[in-house]
């Protein structure tokens, strides 16, 4: 099913509230299969000792532990690989595969010989791991508005994933962006509610499966709860201006735009969700029994386990301790509290059941030991965090006599197949959308004779993937193997029919029939992505006024994680499609160009023509006179 195309109408924000509504009328509620093993679980944690308790819901980055022996002797019940923490022996398939039966091995090893629930940001495909399909990110499966599209590359990513023995994914984002300034723009869906809503849980069913249960299925982790896409600008900006800010809106309001995908994902069967580093009027999220206890747990319904966020748990600060400014800086710069003591147990008696952290695991472990022990944290509030745990792992099977834990090596002969990198070219055509195109210059369905290609992105594998590849904040250039970029696949649709030429400020077009220029943003992730300005660089402007210059008629490609300042582009050139961050197969964009794909996909942000129409921060309902609108998209005849 498409999306309805009324909802593309200036209604929409209005019947996107309702449907969400309509949505939460439907009362969410977990799946009996996630609770099935209830019984089992009783007499497990009736035979754990409170240290092994505590090992089960602390969640170590691997990066952090120097000592494998910790996972026996601390019993841990997870460990995670974050945006940069690679294996040392390299990033293929089978160094991660190696990795992981390591970490796995030391942890059956424990009394207990809980398997380790192990995760990875795997958001975009298996996006840490050369020679994986990488997908576009959401925003331009937003525009698609597919979900069964996006359900079938959420299961070959699980099986990518799972490939490399890893059962579980830190996606989807199903933040509502409402300000395109904020770095993780691109991970959501769309600004509107309900699109997020219809897509979202068609990732996780993609992920899970019918029930975990599948040897090709990953657990799935909607994030970040709730509100992180409707922060205010931090006074002062600078980097992460929007980034783990606060969302200052009444209940309603938050319930209606950013609750979106929660109710669906709880419905799928989600096992897990992040709350979010954000705050909700002064109060941190990963601190607020009222969102964690409450909402997800006694009103959605929802049975799996709340997963913190990267030392999230370091940055509440007590009401006690609020004077006292951050004691210091953790490695990746994050504020950490004074009392790191007291931010565990507001935490965990909200309701959080399993901390994500770095190198303060031992004091965590520690801590929280303590604070049952001081009674600061019922005894019960663990055993039901426990439980969520090991709910997830008894679906999934790895509560079982013999469980197969290890690398599915039946998928790995699939992974980064020519059949997987189909369905992500399929999904880039589906996501172009066609802005612009005068004197039906495009489909151009014959390249002419002789093309000139210009732009900062005609030639990166890196740009076109942004951020959350082969990296946290990803990176330029010939990430990984296979995939093509766009200047690749125009050469191969010239064959040796069409003379195509490249330079990247455009010199040297004169006597081209087509000019083809691809502008865009660098790569970025979260705090480093948050941008002020969002005009095209000085150099794609004068690239698409070299062209025009010459008399040459002109696409303009936009390879970018959000809506950009066009500026004059906007008037110069002939034609515009905007292809998001598409990953790493480029010719999905060139079949739209060319016309072997139909253009479809159809804008899930407004496109403003100056950025002054982007209020701060501000839950805007509609954008007076934007250059392109919410829904907007043009198709061929
Ligand atoms: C991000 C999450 C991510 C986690 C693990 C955090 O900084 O906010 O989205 O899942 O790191 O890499
Ligand atoms: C990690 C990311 C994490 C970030 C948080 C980075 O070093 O690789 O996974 O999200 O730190 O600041």
């Amino acid at each position: 099913m498409k999306f309805p195309p009324f909802v593309f109408s200036t209604q929409r924000n209005v019947l996107g509230i309702v449907l969400v509504i309509l949505g939460h009328a439907a009362m969410a509620a977990s799946p009996a299969w996630l609770t099935a093993n209830d019984d089992k679980i009783k007499a497990i944690v009736e035979k754990m000792t409170l240290a092994e308790k505590v090992g089960q819901v602390t969640q170590p980055d691997s990066g952090s532990v120097e000592d494998l022996d910790d996972i026996t002797t601390l019993a841990l019940g997870s460990m995670l690989s974050g945006g940069s923490s690679d294996p040392e022996s390299g990033n293929k398939l089978s160094d991660w595969a190696e990795f992981y039966t390591e970490r796995q091995k030391r942890a059956l090893k424990s009394r207990l010989g809980i398997p380790l629930i192990y995760g990875v940001d795997a958001v975009h495909g298996h996006n840490n791991l050369l020679g994986a399909v990488v997908f576009p990110h959401n925003i331009g499966l937003g525009c698609a508005r597919n979900p069964q599209l996006v359900e079938e590359i959420a299961r070959i990513t699980a099986r990518e994933v799972r490939a490399s023995g890893i059962q579980w994914t830190f996606a989807p984002s199903v933040g509502v962006p409402r300000d395109i300034r904020w770095g993780r723009a691109y991970e959501g869906f769309s600004e509107d509610p309900a699109v997020v809503a219809l897509l979202g849980p068609a990732v996780v069913r993609g992920l899970q499966g019918a029930d975990l249960s599948g040897k090709e299925s990953v657990a799935a982790c909607a994030k970040h709860f709730i509100g992180d896409g409707g922060t205010e600008f931090k006074p002062g900006g600078g980097e992460g201006m929007l980034d783990q800010g606060d969302v200052r809106v009444d209940e309603a309001t938050l319930r209606a735009i950013h609750l979106g995908a929660y109710p669906g994902a709880i419905k799928a069967g989600v096992a897990t969700i992040m709350p979010s580093y954000s705050s909700w009027n002064g109060v941190k999220c990963s601190g607020n029994k009222q969102l964690l206890t409450d909402i997800l747990k006694n009103e959605l319904g929802f049975e799996g386990f709340l997963i913190s966020d990267y030392n999230a748990t370091d940055q509440l600060v007590s009401p006690e301790t609020d004077e006292s400014a951050p004691e210091s800086n953790n490695a990746a710069g994050q504020v950490r509290s004074a009392d790191y003591k007291k931010c565990i147990e507001i935490s965990i008696n909200a309701g959080m059941d399993m901390v994500m952290l770095t190198d303060r695991y031992k004091e965590f472990i520690t801590m929280l030991e303590e604070l049952v022990e001081e009674g600061k944290v019922p005894m019960a509030r663990i055993d039901d965090a426990v439980t969520r745990i090991l709910r997830v792992k008894f679906a999934m099977g790895m509560m079982e006599a013999e469980p197969d834990l290890w690398p599915n090596k039946e998928l790995q002969p699939e992974f980064g197949s020519e059949a997987h990198r189909k369905v992500a070219r399929q999904a880039v055509a589906e996501s172009v959308v066609l802005l612009k195109t005068e004197n039906a210059l495009l489909p151009v369905k014959k390249l002419p004779r002789r093309v000139h290609v210009a732009g900062s992105g005609a030639d990166d594998l890196g740009m076109q993937c942004g951020g959350w590849t082969l990296g946290w904040q990803g990176d330029r250039g010939d990430l990984t193997p296979g995939g093509t970029t766009i200047l690749d696949a125009i050469k191969e649709v010239a064959g040796n029919t069409s003379e195509v030429n490249f330079t990247a400020d455009g010199s040297k077009c004169e006597g081209a029939d087509l000019g083809i220029v691809v502008v865009g943003e660098g790569p970025y992730a979260e705090m480093k992505g948050d941008r002020y300005d969002l005009a095209l660089s000085a150099e794609d402007s004068a690239a698409v006024a070299a062209l025009k210059a010459a008399g040459l008629p002109v696409v303009v490609i936009v390879l970018s994680g959000r809506p950009m300042i066009l500026g004059d582009v906007a008037e110069q050139a002939d034609a515009i499609l905007a292809a998001w961050l598409p990953g790493t197969e480029g010719a999905g964009v060139v079949d739209v160009l060319t016309g072997a794909a139909p253009a479809t996909g159809k804008l899930s942000f407004a496109w403003p023509r100056s950025i002054d129409q982007v209020p701060l921060g501000h839950q805007r309902e509609t954008m007076e006179n934007p250059l392109y609108p919410f829904g907007f998209g043009l198709g061929y005849e």
